[in-house]
């Protein structure tokens, strides 16, 4: 069990329904399953029985029966389902849908308002369930990066409306509970209380004369107690560019020393401290121009704001920040608390673990590509990885906290042979998954697709899988350098001359993990095995697509991506 099975947290019967409740969630980097999975033994403590389950997990067949469905579901990419999530969405939006009369329902959409499809998926579901003929028995709520406050909100609003329910009903409240299954974190730190985790190494990977700075970084988690599991990520919350917030205030003459408050709870901060430690300051949003709008003496944001605008605003947010905003579109009617109070919090960013808690269980190793572009004259820093990069010292501390990922485990039986295609620092979580088989003897077969661009500057960790090799942990190493001569060589490109003995491996029941970029790598790999599923296995092409999706469904083709 790799703890996505169905959770029966008490068994129902037939005239308990009343009081049942399902929790299906779809997420991939797990934010949508620790709600789920914080919000069941709240809802149990109210006297109710709770299931929770992965979309894809669940048996669509039972969909009909459901009383109370509790929908939790992000977003991704293009206004994208999850992957744990898409055989459900496709189920309720095809034509063997069942009518949902007798389902009460409320989604929570998890999302990012920098995305043109800002919680698509939710609102998808949410339509779906009332055109179905379902029941809202609480409003849909949209959550940007920053979820807490809203997703805490949805739930206690469901849990009032249901509880009134309960009360009508004859039946009263039940002495359940079966608590939920636990992570085992004992640890105290959380999301919303991060640990500061101090660095203890912070060395560039790539060799000189390299295109790319990945940093390797180590911190310590003494005394924090926590722990992870291959495969989980490590959220960091980071600090804006000081020099960046040192050109917004000269821009804006705002006083650095100022009074800002940044939670409900009435904290304060300098204005300085708080664009550097608590703002967003270098994403663009809809949402945030629609509030600027509002401050602008000038008449232009409301224009580009208009229907009929929208290439010219998706023009606009890319590639800009809030320095650019400021300077496009002063004179501004506000003050710095009033400028201030339009802004999102600073989300954190994730990263997956590189190293084995089990191998190392007072570090969390990353690998992190520092991002620097130019855009509209100026240099722009990727927030977190350029912190790593420039300003990151051993002894410095980092808010850190680990984030569970269900969606990328190693398999529970030790036979199970996996493969792993991981170029750039998608290698990562594979450097963890072999760290934690080497650790505790684990002798299925493993084989890693790494790919980068040069050989000599940027073969991440090269004495550690070679050394893995010889030591017979790691099984397969094929390595693709795109830019050591002249037509490009990728992952895929190695896959597909290996074709046979992949082919051979899957049907011996591997696993696939895909790790790194979404957009054109775990698209182009996609398509390589489903070309190879046609060529090895002489399936059409429909065939392959279905062989890949069953994979999918038996968590055999797990995918980390971004
Ligand atoms: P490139 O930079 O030469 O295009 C890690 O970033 C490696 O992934 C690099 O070697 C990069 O090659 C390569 N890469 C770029 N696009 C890719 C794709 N669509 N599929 C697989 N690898 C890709």
């Amino acid at each position: 069990n790799e703890g996505t099975e169905p959770t029966v947290h008490s068994a129902p019967s037939v005239d308990q329904k009343i009081k049942e409740v399902t929790i299906l969630f779809g997420s991939q980097t797990g934010n949508g399953q620790n709600l789920a999975e914080e919000y069941a033994p709240k809802l149990e403590n109210n006297g109710f029985q709770v299931k929770v389950s992965s979309m894809n997990d669940f048996k669509t067949k039972d969909l009909k029966n459901i009383q109370n469905l509790l929908i939790i579901v992000s977003t991704h990419g293009e206004g994208d389902p999850p992957d744990n999530a898409l055989s459900f969405f496709e189920f309720l939006h095809g034509r063997k849908a069942p009518k949902l009369n007798d389902v009460n329902y409320s989604v929570l959409a998890l999302g990012d308002t920098s995305y043109e499809f800002f919680c698509q998926t939710g609102k998808d579901i949410d339509h779906r369930l009332e055109e179905l003929g379902g029941n809202r028995l609480y409003p849909r709520v949209d959550c940007d990066v920053d979820f807490s406050e809203d997703a805490t909100e949805w739930i206690e609003g469901i849990l009032s409306g249901l509880s009134e329910t309960l009360e009508e009903s004859p039946i009263g409240v039940p002495s359940s509970t079966v608590s939920p299954t636990s992570e085992g974190n004992q640890s105290s730190y959380s999301r919303t209380n991060p640990f500061k985790a101090e660095v203890l190494e912070n060395i560039n990977l790539n060799g000189r004369g390299s295109n790319k700075e990945t940093r390797h970084l180590e911190l310590s988690l003494e005394g924090s107690g926590l722990t992870f599991e291959p495969g989980d990520s490590l959220g960091i919350y980071p600090e804006n560019d000081h020099l960046l917030v040192d050109l917004l205030i000269e821009e804006t003459s705002w006083d650095p020393n100022a009074s800002i408050q940044v939670n409900k709870q009435g904290d304060v901060q300098t204005l300085r401290e708080a664009l550097i430690s608590h703002f967003e300051i270098t994403v663009l949003t809809k949402p945030l121009l629609e509030k600027a709008a509002q401050l602008s003496s000038k008449d232009e944001l409301k224009a580009l704001l208009e229907t009929g605008k929208e290439d010219e605003l998706r023009s606009y947010l890319t590639g800009r920040d809030l320095l650019d905003l400021i300077r496009d579109h002063g004179p501004w009617k506000a003050d710095e608390v009033e400028f201030t109070s339009i802004l999102r919090k600073i989300p954190p960013r994730l990263y997956s673990i590189a190293s084995s808690y089990q191998a190392n269980p007072d570090e969390v190793h990353l690998t992190i590509g520092a991002l620097r572009y130019d855009s509209y004259g100026r240099e722009r820093k990727g927030v977190c990885s350029v912190q790593c990069a420039e300003r990151l010292q051993p002894g410095d501390t980092v808010p850190i906290f680990i984030q569970r990922n269900q969606n990328f485990k190693l398999p529970t039986n030790e036979e199970t042979p996996i493969i792993m295609v991981g170029p750039g620092t998608g290698v990562a979580p594979f450097r963890s998954f072999i760290e934690e088989r080497e650790e505790l003897d684990i002798s299925g077969k493993s084989w890693l697709f790494f790919g980068e661009q040069h050989f000599v500057t940027d073969f991440f960790y090269q004495i550690e899988w070679q050394r893995w090799i010889e030591e017979g942990i790691l099984t397969n190493l094929d390595v693709a350098f795109s830019r050591d001569q002249e037509q490009k060589i990728y992952v895929q490109h190695r896959m597909l001359e290996k074709s046979k003995e992949l082919y051979e491996w899957l049907e011996a029941g591997a696993v696939v993990y895909v790790c790194g970029d979404e957009t054109h790598m775990a698209h182009d790999v996609h398509s390589t095995l489903h070309s190879i599923l046609q060529t090895e296995g002489g399936l059409s092409s429909d065939q392959a697509e279905a062989y890949l999706a069953d994979l999918q469904q038996q968590k055999r083709y797990q995918r980390d991506v971004y």
